[in-house]
């Protein structure tokens, strides 16, 4: 019923636009539609028509759909999507922009986003499912772990490490050689001078912790 190189798109807000736009171009893919809400079923975004929702996407494998491309920012959702998709056997694809500037010894794991305009420089590691946004920069021998958000226009110095799941909000800088913990928010605009732990808000300039996450 499907063929071997449909895709389907998981998400339909304002990231999904981006990433339709992205692999509409480069045309490696056939999107053949959305999984989204149930509410939302025959709507269209950029011309793509949603055809389901999560509880279908067994189904959509068994028909012979292989190919799906996660386009959720909610790092828990998108996580969660992420190990769904995974445990059925389907490919989840990686895309990048071809804007984007990948150093030679860039490490890219599955499902990785990287949007118009991001920089990785060499030696990076970026680890499964995460969203490297519109023109972030990340330097040198990086570390950003599964299920990140690097929002638009964070700019990481070299040797800095991301914990799972933590989302960098739009325009933070992290200096040199800091660590941020697993499954924390860094506001955005917010500049980190020193390491973050785990499960915590934190902002400003410099960024300090606002509150912890249950
Ligand atoms: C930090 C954040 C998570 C909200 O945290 P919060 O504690 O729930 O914040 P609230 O909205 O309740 O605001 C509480 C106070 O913090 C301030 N504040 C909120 N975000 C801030 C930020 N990034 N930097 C500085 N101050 C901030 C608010 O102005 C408010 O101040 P007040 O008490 O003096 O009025 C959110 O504001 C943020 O920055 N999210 C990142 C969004 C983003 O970049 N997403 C990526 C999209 S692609």
């Amino acid at each position: 019923m499907f063929h071997s190189n449909d895709l389907l798109v998981i998400g339909g807000g304002g990231h999904a636009k981006v990433i339709i736009d992205i692999l509409a171009q480069q045309k490696t893919f056939t999107l053949v539609g959305i999984i989204d809400r149930r509410d939302r079923m025959g709507q269209h975004l950029n011309g793509i028509p949603i055809i389901g929702d999560d509880s279908q996407l067994e189904s959509f494998f068994r028909n012979g759909l292989r190919n799906a491309v996660i386009a959720i920012g909610d790092n828990q959702r998108r996580a969660d999507l992420y190990e769904i998709l995974k445990k059925l056997g389907f490919n989840i694809v990686s895309i990048a922009h071809p804007s984007a500037v990948i150093a030679a010894t860039v490490h890219l794991s599955t499902g990785a986003a990287i949007m118009p305009g991001a920089v990785l420089n060499a030696d990076c590691m970026v680890k499964e499912n995460v969203i490297i946004n519109t023109k972030a920069s990340i330097d040198h021998d990086c570390r950003v772990m599964e299920h990140c958000h690097i929002a638009p226009g964070c700019t990481l110095a070299g040797g800095v490490s991301v914990g799972a799941g933590t989302l960098l909000g739009a325009g933070t800088t992290v200096l040199p050689g800091i660590d941020i913990g697993a499954w924390s928010i860094i506001g955005a605009g917010s500049v980190v001078v020193s390491a973050i732990p785990d499960r915590v808000v934190a902002y400003g300039v410099p960024a300090r912790i606002i509150r912890h996450l249950d």
